[in-house]
């Protein structure tokens, strides 16, 4: 099995775009703590993304929509404190951009100042274009994210594919144009056919990461709790589980509990 590369120079947006000149492919995964963040920068992941599924993961509830900007900040200050070369990008959260520009600015500095991230994620297209540009005119690095946005799924009702229409095809198409054109940085590509995500991986310059939106895309992000196989029943097509955590965790504890009952922990060794 080969391992993956680790080399030391920080991952920059500009670096990002040289990546997807040279056709080299983007890692990406997520991380909501300092322990997490230190494992996967040190493997050597290039962008680490703070989401906001923290609100379902770390937080048990079933939509993004309840975690607030306080918890982000939380999340993304443990995180960064741990990271040498990743960019960490930090999901503004539901509620605290989509009213204004004004507002989505607010959000996105107390980000950038109080946890150290590098840059935001934005869910949405031409509906918040003023929110992001407003946010990039600061200085502040945006990554677009356009499909299946979590943040709307009382809108579409379901967590099925989206843009599998023409009329929703194009329109996600236009929407990764204008945010390439307004300065985003990267767009993530959630849950939409491969084709149309090739296509729009072919019609701009900037990265675009995909999550369940196939290979012809310039990187791939996942859920790391989903990928390491921590969650347990959350198990969708697009998918891939690299260990089974859960087990490894689960036997772990069982035998410290056992250990424990038997008598055997804590033996002369492990006292003072
Ligand atoms: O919050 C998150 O984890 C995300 C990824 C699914 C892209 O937005």
């Amino acid at each position: 099995m080969s391992v993956a590369k680790k080399p030391n120079k920080k991952i920059t947006t500009r670096k990002l775009l040289e990546m997807k000149e040279a056709s080299e492919k983007i890692s990406m995964l997520t991380a909501y703590d300092y322990s997490m963040a230190k494992i996967i920068d040190g493997a050597g992941v290039d962008i680490i993304l703070v989401g906001d599924s923290a609100s379902n993961v770390m937080a048990g509830n079933e939509t993004t929509l309840p975690i607030t900007l306080d918890h982000m900040i939380w999340h993304a200050t443990s995180v960064v404190k741990a990271v040498k070369r990743a960019l960490v990008v930090v999901d503004v959260p539901f509620g605290s951009y989509q009213g204004n520009s004004s507002e989505a600015l607010r959000s996105s500095i107390r980000i950038m100042k109080e946890s150290g991230g590098h840059a935001v994620k934005m869910e949405g297209g031409i509906e918040i274009k003023e929110s992001i540009q407003r946010v990039l005119t600061a200085g502040i690095p945006v990554l677009g994210h356009l499909g299946l946005t979590p943040q709307s799924i009382y809108k579409f009702g379901t967590y099925t594919v989206r843009a599998k229409e023409d009329v929703e095809a194009n329109k996600l198409l236009e929407d990764a144009k204008m945010l390439e054109e307004i300065g985003c940085f990267g767009i993530v590509l959630e849950k939409i056919p491969s084709t149309l995500a090739k296509k729009v991986a072919k019609a701009v310059k900037i990265p675009i990461i995909g999550i369940g939106a196939g290979p012809d895309v310039d990187g791939q992000v996942l859920v790391l709790h989903d990928m390491l196989g921590i969650t347990q029943d959350f198990k969708p097509r697009f998918l891939r589980q690299y260990a089974d955590l859960n087990k490894i965790m689960n036997e772990a504890v069982g035998n410290y509990i056992k250990d424990i009952k038997d008598l055997d922990f804590p033996n002369e060794k492990e006292s003072y």
